[in-house]
C-alpha cells in the first residue's frame, strides 16, 4: 500500500453536523464544541455557514460564534457561503478561510442552493474575486460525486468538469463530498483517479458520509490513490437537509483511529477529540455516532 505520511483532518461538525439538528443548539454549545476541537489539535475546522436564515435556521448564529470562539494562531476557522451576502459576513466575521459549494447535479443543487451548476460557479466569481483581493483562501465544495438522491448514478467524468470549474475559479482544494454515502472502494477511486486526471490530487479533498457504513474503507481507498486530505465530524455529526436519509459525516474519531493506527500523522489527539464529542452528544442528548468513542467509552479492553 502505498499511504501519505500525514494527512490533513478537516473537521466539519460545527458546520455539517450541527446544520440539520433538528433541536436548537445555543452558541454557547457551539462555542464550547469548536474550543475543544481546537485544544483537540485540529488545525482545520469549518465553524458554520453564512446562508439564508430561512433555508438553515440552525446556522442563523455563526456571527455570534465566531466572536465566542478562543482562536488558536495556525487554526484555519472556515465558514461555508453560498453568496457574496454570505462572503461579507464571512469577511466581516474575520474568518480565516471560505468555502463554497455546488454539485454534480442539477436537482441536487436547485434543492440546496436554488440554481443551477452553472449559476452556481457564475455566483461564485464575484466572491472569488474579492476574497482573492482581500487574501482569503476559497474551498469548493462539490456534492453528489458518488450518487445523487434524485438522479441516482454520476459519471466520474462529470464529476471531473465540475471539479476542473472549480479549481479553475480559484478554488485552492475541492473537497469531493459523498452526500447520500453510498459510494463504494472501486466507485471511490474511479471518481478520484477521474478527477486527478483534471485537477492535482494534491488540491482534492474527500468528504464521505457513512451512511450505508461504507466511509472508512472509501477513505482507506482513496489515501492509497494519493489524497490526503479528509472532511470529518466529530461523534459523526450531521446529515443533509437536502438529501434524505443521509447519515452524518464519518466521524472524526474513527478517521483518526485509523490514521493514527496507519501511522499516518495528523496533528490530534485522540482523546481530546473523543472529549469533545462527549460532550456535544451530552449537550444534544443524543448518542455518539463514532464507534470508537463508544468503544473508549466502555473502558480499556
Ligand atoms: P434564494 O431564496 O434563491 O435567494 O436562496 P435570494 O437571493 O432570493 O434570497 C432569499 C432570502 O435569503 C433573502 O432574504 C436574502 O436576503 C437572504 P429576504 O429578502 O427573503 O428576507 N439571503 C441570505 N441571508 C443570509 N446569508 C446569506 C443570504 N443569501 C440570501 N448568505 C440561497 C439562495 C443560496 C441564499 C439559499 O438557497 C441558501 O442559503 N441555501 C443554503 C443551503 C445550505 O446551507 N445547504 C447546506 C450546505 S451544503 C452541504 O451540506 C453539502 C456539503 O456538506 C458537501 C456534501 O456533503 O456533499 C458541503
Ligand atoms: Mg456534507
Amino acid at each position: 500500500m502505498r499511504l501519505p505520511s500525514s494527512v490533513k483532518i478537516v473537521e466539519v461538525g460545527p458546520r455539517d453536523g450541527l446544520q440539520n439538528e433538528p433541536r436548537a443548539v445555543p452558541a454557547s454549545a457551539k462555542i464550547a464544541l469548536i474550543d475543544q476541537l481546537t485544544a483537540s489539535g485540529l488545525k482545520w475546522i469549518e465553524a458554520g455557514s453564512f446562508v439564508s436564515p430561512k433555508w438553515v435556521p440552525q446556522m442563523a448564529d455563526t456571527a455570534e460564534v465566531m466572536a465566542g470562539i478562543r482562536r488558536r494562531e495556525g487554526v484555519v476557522y472556515s465558514v461555508l457561503t453560498p453568496n457574496m451576502k454570505g462572503f461579507e459576513a464571512a469577511r466581516a466575521a474575520g474568518v480565516d478561510e471560505v468555502s463554497v459549494f455546488t454539485a454534480v447535479s442539477e436537482t441536487f443543487l436547485q434543492n440546496n442552493i436554488n440554481c443551477s451548476i452553472s449559476e452556481s460557479i457564475e455566483r461564485f466569481r464575484p466572491v472569488a474575486a474579492v476574497a482573492a483581493q482581500a487574501g482569503i483562501p476559497i474551498r469548493g465544495y462539490l456534492s453528489c460525486v458518488l450518487g445523487c438522491p434524485y438522479e441516482g448514478s454520476v459519471e466520474p467524468a462529470a464529476v471531473a468538469d465540475v471539479a476542473a470549474d472549480l479549481a479553475k475559479l480559484g478554488c485552492h482544494e475541492v473537497s469531493l463530498g459523498d452526500t447520500i454515502g453510498r459510494g463504494t472502494p472501486a466507485a471511490a477511486q474511479r471518481m478520484v483517479d477521474a478527477v486527478a486526471e483534471r485537477v492535482p490530487v494534491e488540491r482534492l479533498a474527500v468528504h464521505f458520509h457513512d451512511t450505508y457504513g461504507q466511509a472508512l474503507a472509501n477513505i482507506l481507498a482513496v489515501i492509497e490513490r494519493g489524497i490526503a486530505a479528509v472532511d470529518s465530524s466529530v461523534a459523526g455529526l450531521g446529515g443533509c437537509p437536502y438529501a434524505d436519509g443521509a447519515s452524518g459525516n464519518v466521524a472524526s474519531e474513527d478517521v483518526l483511529y485509523m490514521l493514527d493506527g496507519l501511522g499516518i500523522e495528523t496533528g490530534v489527539n485522540l482523546s481530546r477529540l473523543v472529549a469533545a464529542g462527549t460532550l456535544i452528544c451530552e449537550t444534544l442528548g443524543r448518542r455518539s455516532g463514532s464507534r470508537v468513542a463508544l468503544a473508549m467509552a466502555g473502558g480499556p479492553e
